[in-house]
């Protein structure tokens, strides 16, 4: 049998640091507010010039080193983006032309915090049924060109990053089990409203910014949590101590804590970089699990369940033999 392992991985921030105290002084809001309804300290912001492809392709480089691959090896690159460099071509074609790869498949998915949960499942399946060896997998986001920095509603929730992981071919696991899910329901619940086909709003031209009803997306995260819990147990017979790490996204620490405990794991067990990075959508997931794998929690052989939510609304988790 055939598995998709990773064999790499590496992210990137960009270096300009905005704080909850920078924030005090745009907005009508405050640290101590910040932290204790989310757990934000600071995030990440990409600086003029700065791209998700160019961030995306830092993350990348750091992954194929990491893997000790060629850009060559690369037969498969998929990029999990909800704030992609151009309408077209995609970000993934963007970061292929600077890694000097050609021929292969590149392409982006859409699924915004869930993106780099559907992008590794769709790599896996590409491995596993023969359609590639060696892939890269990114999440990369600036999600700091779709925030509308006067509303303090989603101004304190959002950072720029990336992160990459390379999937390789292997007779060991890997890559355990993956879902993901779409309940299209709730559009209005978290959206950017404006768009190419529906257009832009003419009196605000560009103002294409993230709109939430947070206290309804909150609630909709902690019971798709528990569906993902419910879900992944039925993999593991219910066997959540083979489980060694909790990799969530990282939208919110209410949220990560809650997920936590609906899927019996100890705080300890669970990676929080939310304090750091703030909620980086399809970067978050692989931000994290780097930050674990340079600080030595996370080792090989260990078992990690990642599990996302997000706009759509889109949710997905997999298990990973890392
Ligand atoms: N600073 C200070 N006060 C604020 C701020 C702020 N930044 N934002 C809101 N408030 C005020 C509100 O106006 C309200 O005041 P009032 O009581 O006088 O009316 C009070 O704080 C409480 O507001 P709530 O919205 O009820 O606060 P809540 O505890 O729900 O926290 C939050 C808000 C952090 C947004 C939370 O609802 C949340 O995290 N939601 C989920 C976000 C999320 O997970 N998104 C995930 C997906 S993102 C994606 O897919 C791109």
């Amino acid at each position: 049998m055939t598995y998709a392992r990773i064999a790499g991985i590496g992210s990137f921030l960009p270096e300009k640091v905005v704080t909850n105290k920078d924030l005090e002084k745009m907005i009508d809001t405050s640290d101590e507010w910040i932290q204790e309804r989310t757990g934000i300290k600071r995030r990440h912001i990409a600086s003029e010039g700065e791209t998700t492809s160019s961030i995306g392709l830092a993350a990348a480089r750091r992954a194929i080193a990491d893997a000790a691959i060629e850009p060559g090896d690369i037969d498969l690159i998929i990029v999990g983006t909800t704030t992609p460099d151009k309408i077209f071509p995609s970000t993934a074609c963007i970061i292929q032309r600077q890694l000097g790869v050609r021929g292969c498949p590149a392409f982006d998915v859409q699924a915004v915090c869930s993106g780099f949960i559907y992008a590794l499942d769709l790599a896996n399946r590409f491995i596993k049924t023969g359609g590639a060896r060696t892939a890269l997998v990114i999440g990369a986001e600036t999600l700091s060109r779709i925030t509308n920095w006067d509303d303090r509603g989603t101004a304190v929730l959002f950072g720029d990053g990336a992160g990459c992981v390379v999937l390789q071919a292997s007779d060991k696991p890997g890559i355990v089990s993956t879902h993901i899910h779409a309940d299209g329901e709730y559009e209005e619940l978290l959206q950017v409203r404006y768009g190419v086909s529906v257009g832009y709003d003419k009196t605000q031209a560009g103002q294409a910014f993230i709109e939430m009803n947070g206290n309804a997306v909150f609630k909709r995260a902690v019971e798709t949590f528990d569906k993902i819990a419910r879900e992944t147990m039925a993999d593991l017979d219910g066997a959540v101590g083979d489980i060694d790490w909790f990799v969530p996204h990282q939208a919110n620490m209410r949220i990560i804590t809650a997920a936590a405990k609906k899927l019996g794991m100890p705080m300890e067990r669970v990676i929080a970089t939310v304090d750091e990075h703030a909620n980086t959508s399809s970067a978050s997931i692989p931000l994290a699990l780097d930050q674990a794998v340079r600080d030595g929690r996370i080792k090989r052989g260990d078992t990690v369940m990642f599990a996302a939510f997000g706009a759509g609304f889109t949710w997905g988790s997999a298990v990973v033999k890392y």
